[in-house]
C-alpha cells in the first residue's frame, strides 16, 4: 500500500489488512451458501483446512489462489461431491446440507459447472442439457412408470425449458452438433447451459474461463453478468484471471495451502501485500 493509499479515508476498499484476514463477515448460516470449519485430508495432504465462508443471497464472491490451493476441493465439498472430514458443516440456504448428496443439493437449487468439463462428448447440446433435467424430473423407475401420463407432459416442459436456456446462451445454432467437435468456448458454454437446466439459486464456477480467448471470456462474463443482474442468481466463481475477478465481483476470498489467506472487497484484497507476495513470490 502506498503512503497516498494510507491517508485515504476509510471506506470499503480501503480495509486495513489485519481486518481482511479476520473472521468471516457473513453468517453461513444465514447465507445462501455457506460453511464453517471444513477441513478435507487425502491421506497426508490437507487439501481444505479449517475454513468458514458465507455467500449472501445475490452476491458474486470469486475465490483465488495459487495452483493446489483447495479451491475445487472446497466447491466439491459445498455440492456434496465430497464429504468433508468430521466437524464441518454446510448450510445452504439456512438448511444444514452437510449428510445430503450431491443430487438433493443440486434440486435444492445448487448449480455448478466443472474445471474439467464434464459433457457427453459423443452426444449433442440439446441431448448433453436435456440429460440433466430428465434425470432431475424422474427420481426413479416407479414414480417414472405411475405418473407415465404427467412424465410425458414434463418431457415437452423439459424441451421447452432447455430451449429457452440454449437461445439465453446463444447456443441455439449449435444445438444439434457434436460436442467433441466444439470449441472450447462453446464447450464452456454447453456446461453453463447444463448447470442452468435445474434451475439454480445459486452456481459454483470452476474456471468457466479457463483457456478461453479473449472473445469468449467476454461472452462468458456477458452471459454471467446478466444471470447475476437479471435473474439474482448467486454466483461463487473461481477465478485466475485478477482482472476479471476485480471487474465483476461483490468480494473475493484469497485461497493458499488449503486455507483462506484474505477476504473482502477485490480492490482492497489485491492491495494486500500479502496477497501480491502469494501471487508474485516478492514483498
Ligand atoms: N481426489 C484427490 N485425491 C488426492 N489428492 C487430492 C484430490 N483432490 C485434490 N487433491 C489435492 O488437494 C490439493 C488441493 O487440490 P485442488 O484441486 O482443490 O486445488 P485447486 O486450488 O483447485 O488447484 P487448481 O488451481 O490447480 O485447480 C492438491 O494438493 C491436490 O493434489
Ligand atoms: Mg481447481
Amino acid at each position: 500500500m502506498s503512503a497516498d493509499d494510507a491517508n485515504r479515508p476509510t471506506d470499503d476498499t480501503s480495509l486495513d489488512t489485519a481486518s481482511l484476514r479476520s473472521g468471516p463477515p457473513i453468517d453461513p448460516e444465514e447465507a445462501a451458501i455457506g460453511c464453517r470449519n471444513i477441513t478435507k485430508t487425502f491421506g497426508s495432504v490437507t487439501a481444505v483446512d479449517d475454513v468458514e465462508l458465507g455467500v449472501q443471497p445475490g452476491e458474486w464472491l470469486s475465490i483465488v489462489g495459487p495452483n493446489g490451493a483447495g479451491k475445487t476441493t472446497l466447491l466439491n465439498i459445498l455440492n456434496g461431491f465430497y464429504e468433508p472430514d468430521s466437524g464441518g458443516d454446510v448450510y445452504l440456504d439456512g438448511e444444514n446440507v452437510t449428510d445430503t448428496p450431491e443430487y438433493y443439493r443440486a434440486r435444492a437449487g445448487l448449480g455448478r459447472t466443472f474445471q474439467g468439463l464434464e459433457l457427453f462428448e459423443e452426444e449433442d447440446v440439446i441431448e448433453n442439457v436435456m440429460t440433466i433435467r430428465s434425470v432431475t424430473e424422474r427420481p426413479n423407475l416407479l414414480s417414472a412408470l405411475l405418473f407415465y401420463g404427467a412424465g410425458r407432459r414434463t418431457e415437452a416442459e423439459n424441451m421447452r425449458r432447455v430451449e429457452e436456456i440454449l437461445d439465453y446462451l446463444e447456443l441455439w445454432e449449435y444445438r444439434h452438433a457434436t460436442i467433441s467437435g466444439l470449441p472450447l468456448g462453446v464447450r464452456r458454454r454447453v456446461d453453463l447451459a447444463r448447470s442452468l437446466a435445474l434451475e439454480p439459486d445459486v452456481l459454483l464456477l470452476d474456471e468457466a474461463m479457463s483457456g478461453l480467448t479473449f472473445d469468449e471470456k467476454y461472452d462468458m462474463i456477458r452471459f454471467l453478468t446478466d444471470l447475476h443482474e437479471q435473474e439474482d442468481l448467486t454466483l461463487v466463481m473461481i477465478e485466475h484471471d485478477l482482472e476479471v475477478v476485480t471487474a465483476v465481483s461483490d468480494r473475493m476470498v484469497v485461497m493458499q495451502e488449503g486455507g483462506v489467506l484474505a477476504r473482502g472487497p477485490p480492490d482492497a484484497v489485491t492491495d494486500d501485500p500479502e496477497v501480491a507476495r502469494v501471487y508474485t513470490g516478492v514483498d
